[in-house]
């Protein structure tokens, strides 16, 4: 298993609805660099006492144990609003972790909590802050969500300063469908300790890293795809050797970029205005061709959004900067 800090997303969902929030969360926690999300679950409670649930689910994703909650740099918790409050199946997994609770093994440790319900009224808030009861006693620091969160005042089917939530409806509406992108938990800085900048504590999916992530990986692949089409299609036929002399200096930051290691992205733009010189000589020659002006143009936008990525990567909080690094 990997050594980053990870951030325990644990829910309970019988219909899928709070699973879909969890999912969007986790989605969100790995937005982060250096930071991993565990999605986790808890079993049904019966009324027969004999029902015993199996250790692993038939199923879905793994039931929480001691461990993932003990060792987590930070939790997401959330439930389905059951009569205003959460779940059973929650409460009774909480009412099972006394040992931690003794050990002091979640103090310090940033939590938030979400909640989906199937009408707008139908206690969102008060199953958030009831969930809340339980992490206070173990003394875990609470994040919710400001208004400076953009979302928060988009949205039209849920979304409160406790804590992300949603209606879901009689027809299940998926989360977030009309109520732009979730507010997502990150494990940021909370007031008193030396964690990154109060604007990185709650990061929504449309972060500016996120973004200028999503659009290296898109120039990138364009511009592998150009070349490639280009000597397919070129007049006289492929060149080979050429072929692999445009390809090759790319593909070697291909994995670092997959890492969000951001020497790689330094790399590839100091490789990137090899190739600018290349499409400007290409552009004013007599012989250009559509590759030059195409070249041209995603070497210059590749460069951007690569640095303005390794530029915000390097300020996203690292695992041994983290003030929720595992404490064991
Ligand atoms: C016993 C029970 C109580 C519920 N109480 C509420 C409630 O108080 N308010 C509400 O809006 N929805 C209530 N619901 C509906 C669920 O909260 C809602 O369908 C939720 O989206 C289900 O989440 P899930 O798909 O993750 O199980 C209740 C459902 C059940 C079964």
């Amino acid at each position: 298993m990997s050594m980053h800090p990870y951030i325990l997303v644990l829910y309970y969902s019988l219909h899928g609805n709070t699973r879909e929030m969890a999912r969007h969360i986790a989605r969100g926690v790995e937005s982060v660099a250096g930071v991993e999300a565990r999605l986790r679950t808890v079993p049904k409670v019966s009324t027969v006492c004999e029902a015993v649930e199996e250790d692993v689910p038939a199923d879905g994703d793994l039931y929480c144990s001691a461990d993932d909650l003990r060792n987590c740099a930070g939790l997401a918790l959330g439930s389905p609003t059951r009569f205003g409050n959460m779940a059973a199946p929650m409460k009774y997994f909480w009412d099972g972790t006394a040992a931690l609770w003794l050990g002091g093994h979640l103090v310090d440790k940033p939590a938030s909590v979400f909640t989906s319900t199937s009408t707008q009224h139908g206690g969102q808030e008060s199953t958030l802050l009831t969930m809340m009861l339980p992490l206070l006693h173990h003394g875990m620091v609470l994040a919710g969500i400001p208004y400076t969160e953009a979302a928060l005042h988009q949205t039209q089917t849920g979304g409160t300063p406790y804590g992300s939530s949603h209606t879901a409806g009689e027809k299940k509406r998926p989360p977030f469908e009309s109520g732009g992108n979730p507010p997502v938990f990150c494990p940021g800085a909370t007031p008193g300790t030396t964690g990154p900048a109060p604007e990185d504590r709650i990061m929504s999916q449309t972060s500016p890293l996120a973004l200028a992530r999503t659009l290296t990986f898109v120039a990138y692949g364009l511009l592998l795809a150009s070349f490639c089409v280009w000597q397919l299609v070129r007049p006289g036929g492929p060149r080979y050797f050429a072929w692999t002399v445009q390809l090759v200096p790319l593909l070697i930051f291909l994995p670092g970029l997959r890492r969000d290691n951001p020497r790689a992205h330094i790399g590839l733009c100091f490789v990137l205005l090899l190739y600018f010189i290349k499409a400007v000589e290409g552009v004013f020659s007599p012989m250009r061709a559509w590759i030059d002006y195409v070249l041209l143009s995603l070497t210059v936008f590749l460069f951007i959004v690569s640095m303005l990525t390794s530029r915000w990567l390097q300020r996203s909080p690292k695992p041994a900067e983290s003030a929720y690094a595992d404490p064991q």
